[in-house]
């Protein structure tokens, strides 16, 4: 296997909103600033989210749903704002400026909103969005099936009416659609003007091979279908937000929703960083599909919305937790009782992508944290790297209090190192 690091960034397409001029150039749309705003207690000063929106723009984030304009004036100025300084800037190697978006229900008053917020932008967007599942459209909304298609397809066309040039459209709760219904209201916001096709999973439901079939079918049965992207927009409420969206762009979603940190409504959405990285990491099973995130910048921005959010992430979180690249047990660490080739002896073996890959720096350059799992070759290791040498005799003396100890603690830190190193056995 070839360690992500070890892989070739390749170019970003020249951006149009509806061609794919690469057809294995995958879009990362990142929410963030919106539907991870909406997670409880999340919410973001405008001025908060300018510094995210900046850094998602290092990151090299296509496209930044940077607010709900029509939810309040502050959130209006904070996507106003984002479009002005974010949307004229170049960015990145490649110079890209991303696309602007504004999030709108399917009505003028919240189109006009976004509009005025995100129109300053090189590249505007508005992402419009009306609900099509039965449970939705008879208990939320109270209108029919053709009501609704109706007011998605007047809405879609007044956005483009206002002079926006690329409309997103999500039909809400997609995952519980009628697949019949879908294909229609699908065709006809494409012929009122919408570029991109957006498929939530709003509430989590669907399994992969479910939610891969969903597009592929989309793909397959949707007159006009080739004229637009198809993204995939996926909860986590079952856990499943990062696989079904691997699985939504094998079945040919160019385009995926995701957050920083997994943030979003109930249980978040799509992380970001899992998303990027399962593509980097295992291109033999994407058929070459490739984004155009720079991931040195995921450690990052990933602190940054830790800060600015307040929400931060497990330990053990993939990719970004503080645990997911520190190693503990002696067969990890390659302990010298063990037969495996552990960290010490070939970081490939328990790693599989290189921290370095997302710009993480560690305190040690295994990433070993010692504990009760530590064998001798790691705690000799330590003791090294603090610069102290004993004899073997005095190292199995050491190692016997050191297990004492790590029995007691989840850690054991330098400090309880040199503790145990001045105990008085070992003073001359
Ligand atoms: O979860 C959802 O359905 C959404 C849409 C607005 C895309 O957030």
């Amino acid at each position: 296997p070839v360690r992500a690091s070890q892989q070739q960034p390749r170019r970003r397409p020249e951006y149009v909103p509806n061609r794919i001029d690469d057809p294995n150039y995958v879009r990362i749309f990142d929410t963030t600033l919106r539907d991870g705003e909406q997670s409880p207690g999340a919410t973001m000063t405008s001025a908060e989210k300018l510094v995210i929106a900046r850094q998602l723009a290092r990151l090299g984030v296509d496209i930044i749903e940077a607010g709900f304009p029509a939810s309040s004036p502050d959130d209006l100025d904070a996507v106003r704002s984002i479009a002005i300084e974010v949307g004229n800037a170049p960015v990145g190697e490649d110079g890209h400026v991303p696309v602007i978006c504004g999030l709108s229900r399917c009505n003028r008053k919240d189109i006009d909103a976004a509009w005025e917020a995100v129109r300053h932008a090189r590249r505007p967007r508005i992402h419009t969005f009306i609900a099509t599942s039965e449970i939705h459209m008879q208990h939320k909304l109270r209108k029919t099936p053709e009501q609704v298609v109706a007011i998605a397809r007047e809405m879609v066309a007044y956005a483009r009416s206002l002079g926006c040039p690329d409309v997103e459209f999500s039909p809400e709760d997609a995952g519980r659609s009628n697949r019949e219904f879908l294909y229609h209201i699908l065709e006809e916001v494409i012929k009122a003007g919408a570029t991109t096709l957006n498929i939530p999973d709003t509430v989590g439901y669907n399994f992969p091979r479910e939610f891969g079939d969903l597009i592929a079918d989309i793909k397959a049965n949707t007159p006009g279908i080739e004229n637009a992207i198809i993204s995939t927009h996926c909860q986590n409420d079952l856990g499943l937000a990062t696989a079904n969206t691997l699985q939504g762009a094998l079945a040919g979603a160019r385009q995926l929703e995701v957050t920083i940190n997994g943030i979003g409504e109930r249980a978040g959405n799509a992380s970001l960083e899992e998303v990027v990285m399962a593509i980097k990491c295992r291109k033999e099973l994407v058929d070459g599909l490739y984004t155009g995130i720079n991931s040195q910048h995921i450690t990052l921005t990933s602190k940054m919305v830790q800060e600015h959010s307040g929400l931060h992430v497990q330990p053990h979180k993939a990719i970004v937790g503080a645990n997911a690249f520190a190693h503990e047990s002696g067969i990890h660490q390659g302990c010298s009782v063990t037969p495996q080739d552990g960290m010490l002896k070939y970081k490939g073996t328990y790693e599989i992508i290189s921290p370095d890959d997302i710009g993480l720096t560690r305190a040690n350059e295994f990433g070993i944290v010692l504990g009760k799992l530590s064998g001798r070759h790691a705690v000799r290791s330590k003791l090294a790297e603090l610069g102290y040498e004993i004899s073997d005799k005095e190292f199995e003396d050491f190692f016997k209090r050191y297990k004492e100890v790590a029995e007691k603690k989840k850690r054991v830190t330098d400090e309880d190192i040199e503790a145990l190193l001045s105990d008085e056995i070992f003073q001359p």
